[in-house]
């Protein structure tokens, strides 16, 4: 992977000619390996690495961050100071692709949704201004996987930031006021990500979801979480209304697993906070769940919290990387209507529809279980081994709970 050796490029240094590198090490006495580290990961050099690279090459450190594409704040400063003289002088540059040939094919539509294959990026520039309350993005990671549309799942980190920052743009450009979109990505690209989207969009969360993704990595500490960022058009959600949560039980005893001490009586019957960190979403390994082999289907339960917390019935959902379609299933089953892409074929998808049914009852299983603090099962189960409930506390401090409105 790496960038496309913007570094080597601003040193004069040749890819293809191995001695240009090694000379270029030699009078500067940094190390072959080291020149290479800072090439792959397009990192500016500090200290007296920056001193010798800049005497080496005769370049000012400004003129090797403008080559590297490394901006800091003065030049930055500089450009927005000089914006007119900056803009003649680079005549001719015009960042307006030209719109291309709509590609999409209507494959498969439903009571609610229509789902097209094709390139989301074309789709999108098809799609009205304002037009979208909800869009979930779940693109492809960059990790050399095999798609079944074998596209190329390895490309250089500022390619697949250039075509990440293309199609988020357009997908700000859809997304109506005060509407929501929520990015899942790999902490890694989302961190590189985040400030583009903050120059078009609000932010309102990092969320992490707990979910191994891989296997230990030697000296680094173990991948647990992939990054949800949630941004909104304007100031203003137009809806967020989040699950609240059941409280953490004992599976087997049913029992307390944090101490909640005195504060028993002051906790919302009707489930805790949702708070940015989520631990309960499943991994989809279960054959029962899985509806296509590899590893990129999210789980349900992932879109039903998403779509419930940031729409409303009959809302239009978006969803520009259909995979196994699990946002156009869930948008389905709860009464919002969305429009799908993929690129690759579709008929997992249209497999999937076809058991909608089944996709309900494991819907309907995730949602009796949220907006109570003790879910039907837990709480008779508590009740018959005389752990306290809600209803152990009196109605009166209850309601007068409610009144200080710490719902
Ligand atoms: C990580 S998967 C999405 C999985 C999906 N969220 C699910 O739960 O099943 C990404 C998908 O995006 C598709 N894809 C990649 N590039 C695309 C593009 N430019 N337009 C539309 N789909 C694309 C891939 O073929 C792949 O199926």
């Amino acid at each position: 992977m790496g960038y496309s050796d913007h570094f080597f490029k601003a040193l004069n240094i040749s890819v293809e000619d191995r001695k240009s590198l090694s000379e270029f090490s030699k009078r500067s006495g940094i190390p072959v390996k080291k020149l290479k580290y800072y090439n792959e990961g397009n990192v500016v050099p500090t200290g007296k690495d920056l001193e010798k690279i800049l005497s080496t090459a005769n370049l000012s450190e400004v003129l090797l961050r403008l080559k590297m594409g490394r901006l800091d704040k003065d030049i930055l400063a500089a450009i927005q100071e000089n914006a007119e003289s900056v803009l003649a002088e680079i005549d001719g540059f015009n960042p307006v692709v030209d719109s291309p040939e709509v590609d999409c094919t209507l494959e498969f539509e439903t009571r609610l949704g229509k789902l097209y294959r094709g390139d989301c990026y074309s789709l999108l520039k098809s799609m009205e201004s304002d037009s979208v309350d909800l869009i979930f993005s779940d693109p492809p990671f960059n990790l050399d996987k095999i798609y079944p549309s074998d596209m190329d799942d390895n490309i250089k980190v500022d390619k697949y930031i250039g075509w990440s920052q293309e199609w988020i743009k357009e997908c700000a450009r859809v997304l109506k006021p005060g509407g929501a979109l929520f990015m899942w990505n790999l902490p890694k690209w989302n961190v590189a990500l985040g400030s583009f989207v903050d120059g078009l969009l609000t932010f309102r969360n990092w969320i992490g979801v707990d979910i191994k993704y891989s296997l230990p990595i030697r000296n680094r500490l173990y991948p647990s979480h992939y990054s949800l960022m949630y941004y909104i058009k304007g100031e203003k959600p137009n809806s967020f209304h989040p699950d609240r949560l059941a409280m953490d039980v004992c599976p087997k005893c049913y029992g307390d697993l944090k101490d909640y001490g005195g504060y028993k009586d002051k906790m919302n019957p009707l489930g805790i906070n949702l708070s940015d960190v989520w631990y309960d979403i499943p991994p989809v390994r279960h054959a029962k769940y899985k509806r296509r082999k590899g590893s990129n289907e999210l789980s349900l339960k992932l879109l039903d919290r998403i779509i419930e917390m940031a729409s409303d019935e009959g809302d239009l959902v978006f969803d520009p990387f259909g995979g196994s379609g699990t946002t156009y299933m869930a948008a389905e089953l709860k009464g919002r209507r969305w429009v799908g892409c993929e690129l690759g074929p579709t008929d997992i998808i249209k497999e999937r529809f076809s058991l909608i049914e089944e996709e309900r009852d494991i819907l309907n299983g995730y949602r009796g279980r949220v907006n109570a603090l003790f879910p039907e099962k837990t709480r008779s189960e508590r009740e018959k081994r005389g752990l306290w409930t809600c209803e152990t506390f009196s109605k009166n401090e209850q309601s007068e709970l409610f009144d200080k409105n710490l719902k």
